[in-house]
């Protein structure tokens, strides 16, 4: 992750900057109509972009590749972020936006915003959704949705009552590899056969999930961090390990796997039960260690899904989720190096599927695999194939895409408040059954608004 204080701002940007900004906060100059701007079209979409973190940074870099956007705001509370929101947007689409520190004051000020990017903290995503939401304004909001339940719940409300849009940045339900396996492999040729289990993980190790560190000398005041919810800046910098901040590393990384699983069984879990603990950290609260079973109710039969997020080691491959039937597997991974569909060698051949491209053969991995002397108590190696569709973007972009032309009327959302909402309720319950040591079984409650 990129250290938010080492942004490379140049001199010329910096005095251009400090033109427009006193104590990282706009004057009155509305700047937003002082230059030519790149791409306003009849249609164009007003966007604002809400915290311009990482991730803030990751999604910039597809905002601006998406035709038709016209960037009028960003906000965030730390002055280098705003800083870095301004120069690259600047930079990056001649556009000059208005930067502000508080949400509530953005959207007073500014009035013909269209839309807002979400991309902060979970703690403040149900406060920022619900805010502009009620302001008119159609939401595209990181996942997690929220903090907790309750409050996820609350945007879903408020975008059934506004009739706005919100999308939840579950970004693998527009990625059209994730889509042609669901639609496809598992809906259309059932390849897999009866799906009776899945499995998915997020190990990253310890090196990968070190302190996020700040530059004293860009501190927020305490009173300012105090003001929006942080105790420190170790606290603000590292929010995922604190609960009164976030879910923790189970829905912080388990809402990528978990969601699929939800997806792509087309069911609801009826049970969950989970074992974590926070063993290994120093000032850390969350469960730096979470394993997971949930039951999941399939026409033929139960069928159980593992799951565990490891912070200290990438043992085991990376982040994926794989799906086992009897008659095949789909693994899949955001990063299609660690995907793979695998045909059992007793099945029938997968020949119609390869002649439809629904699948293609994975000529280097069964040569590979050709010298393996089979013991007769074994069953023989799986036959590999691969998917044959690329994404060849930036694996946000198509769920920002998504967004955009639903709000042209053009397309429905992949992933709108509602769907992620029973989605990620199933989430929400890991940590209680950690808590609690015991299986919890789901009611109808749990994934009710
Ligand atoms: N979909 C994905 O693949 C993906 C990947 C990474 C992160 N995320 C999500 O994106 C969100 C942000 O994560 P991140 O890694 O960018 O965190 P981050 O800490 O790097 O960035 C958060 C930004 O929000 C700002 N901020 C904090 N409180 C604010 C407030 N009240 N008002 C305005 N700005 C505020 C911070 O100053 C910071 O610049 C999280 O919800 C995270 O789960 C999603």
């Amino acid at each position: 992750m990129k250290d938010l204080e080492n942004v490379n701002v140049s001199r010329r940007d910096f005095v251009k900057s400090s033109m427009v900004m006193s104590g990282g906060i706009l004057l009155s100059t509305a700047p937003g109509k002082v230059f030519a701007q790149a791409n306003p079209k009849n249609n164009a979409i007003n966007v604002a972009i809400i915290g311009i973190g990482a991730q803030g940074r990751v999604l910039m870099e597809s905002l601006a590749e998406i035709e038709g956007l016209n960037f009028k705001a960003v906000c965030d509370i730390w002055e280098p972020a705003r800083k870095y929101g301004y120069n690259w947007l600047g930079r990056k689409t001649r556009q000059k936006v208005n930067v502000y520190e508080d949400v509530e004051d953005m959207l007073e000020k500014e009035k013909d915003l269209d839309a807002a990017i979400v991309a902060t903290p979970d703690l403040w995503h149900a406060p920022h959704t619900n805010m502009c939401l009620k302001a008119g304004l159609d939401v595209y909001c990181e996942k997690m949705m929220a903090r907790t339940v309750d409050e996820a719940r609350s945007m879903v409300k408020t975008a059934q009552e506004t009739g706005k849009l919100l999308q939840i940045g579950h970004q693998r339900r527009s990625n059209p590899r994730y889509i042609h396996a669901f639609e496809k492999l598992i809906n259309e040729a059932k390849i897999a056969g009866r799906l009776t289990n899945a499995n998915g993980q997020w190990n990253r190790s310890v090196a990968g999930s070190a302190d996020i560190p700040y530059n004293p000398k860009l501190s927020i005041p305490k009173e300012t961090l105090n003001k929006y919810g942080y105790a420190d800046m170790y606290q603000f910098r590292n929010w995922r390990w604190f609960k009164e901040l976030s879910g923790g590393p189970i829905s912080d990384l388990g809402a990528h796997q978990i969601d699929i699983f939800n997806w792509y069984f087309q069911a609801r879990p009826t049970s969950v039960m989970a074992s974590g603990g926070a063993d290994y950290f120093a000032k850390r609260e969350w469960y730096d260690n979470v394993m997971v079973i949930y039951e999941y109710p399939q026409p033929e039969g139960a069928a159980r899904a593992f799951y565990q997020v490891l912070t200290t080691t990438s043992a085991g491959g990376g982040y994926y989720e794989q799906f086992m039937g009897d008659q095949g597997s789909i693994k899949m991974s955001e990063n299609p190096s660690l995907s793979k569909i695998y045909r059992e060698d007793a099945s029938p051949d997968w020949d119609q599927w390869v002649n439809m491209n629904y699948v293609k053969r994975s000529e280097a991995y069964n040569a590979s695999k050709e010298s393996t002397t089979v013991d007769s108590r074994e069953t023989a190696p799986l036959v590999g194939y691969d998917l044959p569709i690329v994404l060849n973007k930036p694996p946000h972009m198509p769920h920002l895409e998504n967004f955009f032309s639903a709000m042209r009327g053009e397309a429905k959302l992949n992933c709108d408040a509602l769907h992620a909402f029973e989605s990620e309720a199933a989430i929400f319950k890991v940590n209680d059954a950690v808590e609690q040591k015991r299986t919890i079984e789901f009611t109808d409650a749990d994934f009710a608004v």
